[in-house]
């Protein structure tokens, strides 16, 4: 069976799904690892709770973005990590991960990328009047919310308010992370 490792910087929604469906099956992969830059959130607490294995660590501890990738790269090569899963993870993703893990690192952003990119992606929709948004999941490259796309999923912004499209946008995000990591895992010999 394939290993995963999640980067969650937050919440965890994503994390906490994804861990759902490797339990149930729909995903035919083993969550080895949660990694986060966040010691207490949300995502930590519920790894520690379900006895996931998880790396918390304090970037500010650390000197170069090098530095903590590498231990991030020896606890992977421990844990015999196929695919990393970004899932909220608010930190760009070094040469040290880039270079071992080719094609194998990917992301969700929850906005039809190219478009609103960064931080804040629905907000940004929301405040430009986008007629329609979505979620993009896409391989990971140096620049941030750039690199190959592997499968979006667009909606029409009719929303009263934001927190109505952001619950769309995040429920549509649970189930298009799960399609495209199965995509992805299956392409991994
Ligand atoms: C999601 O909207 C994801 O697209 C973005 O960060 C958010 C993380 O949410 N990259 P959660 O922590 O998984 O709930």
């Amino acid at each position: 069976m394939k290993k995963i490792a999640v980067f969650a910087s937050g919440y965890g929604s994503n994390f906490l799904q994804i861990n759902q469906h490797t339990q149930t099956g729909i995903l035919n992969a083993h969550l080895a690892i949660l990694i986060s830059d966040h010691p207490e959130a949300r995502c930590v607490m519920y790894a520690k709770d379900h006895h996931i294995p998880y790396f918390a660590f304090d970037p500010t501890h650390y000197s170069k973005r090098a530095h903590y990738e590498k231990e991030i790269l020896a606890l992977l090569r421990d844990y015999q990590v196929d695919l990393i899963v970004l899932a909220g993870y608010m930190r760009k993703v070094g040469r040290t991960l880039l270079k071992a893990y080719p094609k194998r690192i990917i992301n969700i952003h929850p906005s039809l990328l190219p478009l609103f990119k960064g931080k804040d992606a629905i907000k940004q929709a929301w405040h430009n009047r986008a007629n329609e948004t979505g979620v993009t999941v896409h391989y990971v490259d140096e620049e941030i919310d750039h690199g190959e796309i592997i499968i979006q999923e667009r909606l029409i912004v009719n929303h009263k308010t934001i927190e109505e499209l952001e619950k769309d946008i995040h429920q549509i995000e649970h189930r298009l992370y799960t399609i495209a990591i199965k995509h992805v895992l299956e392409e991994i010999l």
